[in-house]
């Protein structure tokens, strides 16, 4: 094999984040679609094609969701002591949790995702979109990022909870917080000591929440809907509470407002897109899809090898980090014809942007319903919106969002 070492590129560097795909392609081509990287977190496993992709998120005989140490590992072991309540903290989100513990959880959580509580809340939503969307027509210009693909997701966040939306502006800032230190591929000490700080200030939000909660009577909120299914068994205590309610918040309001972003995005950006949705609302669901495998908000999740384990001819020990790289296989040529086309009409291209088997998604119907609301209203108040300018990528490797998306109204 050539020079290999040359060919991996710096995820963290801004260049290549803004050109993620051909860094990933070039990769899978020159490495294969599984290999050891050179420097990324000691040398972790890359997964870069669809089918392995697949299969290592099925394999929960080898691969445990027990990462959360990894979060800190880019950083000199005599200052990861720091930061022993983040990765504390962390451990209690049942995203990190192995079976049996999680599969206990994932049906108290169901609890909370049910189609029908979900559904409730989407005239709520619509509402208060309409009402973002009123104060876009005094404006010529909009930053979309900011002005409306980060607010539905504290629309919805504070309605599924029941708290006020003038709470916003404090969960946004926590949000904000842990996205630049889970999606960073080298997170400095600042970034991860605000990361820190903002998950304890989350803990402490949702205590006092609970202990309201309980003083009253439980309501038909998220909140209450968990502390109801967990009563019975007592499978989470109540600190696990806090902890899987800011594991919702978290991803709720980050992914959201990637995902609403980007596919605006893209409808302002590809063309003819934007006329085929103002003909046909009912394609807006296929356009947001199609985003999702597109520009996938995740573009990667991680697993630690707990046995080691043979993988065409690849030997992985235990203690190894795997990065399986969902953006790269959303792009793979081998399952996705014209990968790099953006395409609303594909057939329905199997994609792992949601993951698969027990840690997929659980906020899949919930943040569908956000964009499709979102968009579709957006598209109804202002049908001569157009892009005003370029944006770039964040400089954030896991997390995929564009810095700001700034669109012309263009209301007469
Ligand atoms: C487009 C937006 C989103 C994408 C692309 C996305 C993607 C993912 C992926 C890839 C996983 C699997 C992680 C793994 O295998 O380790 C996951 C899990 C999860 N997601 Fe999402 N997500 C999105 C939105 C949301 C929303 C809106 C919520 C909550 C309101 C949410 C809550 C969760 C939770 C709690 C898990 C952990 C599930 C488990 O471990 O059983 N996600 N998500």
């Amino acid at each position: 094999m050539e020079n290999v070492k040359s060919i991996e590129p710096d995820f963290s560097s801004s260049e290549v984040i803004q050109n993620i795909h051909e860094n990933y392609d070039l990769l899978r081509q020159k490495r294969g679609s599984l290999y050891k990287s050179d420097n990324i977190l000691n040398g972790a496993w890359l997964v870069m094609g669809h089918e392995d992709i697949g299969n290592f998120l099925n394999d929960t005989e080898h691969l445990s969701s027990q990462r959360q140490a990894c979060l800190i590992m880019a950083l000199p072991l005599e200052l990861q002591g720091q930061f022993e309540k983040l990765v504390n903290l962390h451990s209690q989100w049942f995203a990190y949790y192995d079976a049996p513990e999680h599969t206990k959880i994932r049906q108290v959580m169901a609890a909370g995702f049910t189609r029908e509580f979900i559904q409730k809340f989407e005239n709520e939503i619509a509402d208060a979109v309409e009402v973002v969307l009123k104060h876009f027509s005094e404006k010529k210009i909009v930053n979309i990022t900011e002005e409306l693909a980060k607010k539905v997701p504290l629309i919805t966040i504070t309605a599924l909870f029941g708290v006020p939306l003038s709470d916003s502006r404090q969960l946004s800032k926590w949000i904000d917080s842990i996205a630049a230190y889970m999606g960073s591929e080298k997170p400095d000490v600042r970034v991860i000591g605000a990361a820190q700080d903002s998950m304890l200030e989350f803990q402490e939000y949702f205590k006092k929440l609970y202990d309201d909660r309980k003083k009253k009577r439980l309501g038909n909120d998220l909140l209450s809907r968990l502390i109801i299914a967990n009563t019975e068994d007592e499978i989470l205590s109540v600190d696990e509470i806090f902890a899987q309610c800011t594991l919702i918040a978290f991803k709720g309001g980050e992914m959201t407002k990637n995902l609403i972003s980007n596919s605006i995005y893209l409808m302002l950006s590809e063309d003819g897109v934007k006329k085929e949705l103002l003909n046909d609302p009912k394609l807006i669901a296929k356009h947001i899809d199609e985003s999702i495998r597109f520009h996938s908000p995740i573009q990667y999740v991680g697993r630690m090898v707990k046995k080691d384990f043979d993988y065409n001819g690849s030997t992985l020990k235990e203690g190894d980090y795997v990065s399986i790289m969902l953006g790269a296989g959303n792009r793979d040529g081998s399952v996705h014809k014209n990968p790099h086309t953006f395409d609303i009409h594909r057939d329905a291209a199997p994609n792992y942007a949601f993951g698969t088997g027990m840690h997929e998604c659980i906020g899949q119907v919930i943040v569908k319903m956000e964009a499709n609301v979102t968009l579709r209203l957006l598209l109804e108040k202002y049908p001569n919106i157009e892009l005003a300018e370029e944006t770039k990528w964040r400089n954030n490797t896991g997390l995929r969002g564009l810095v700001s998306v700034k669109a012309k109204l263009n209301n007469r």
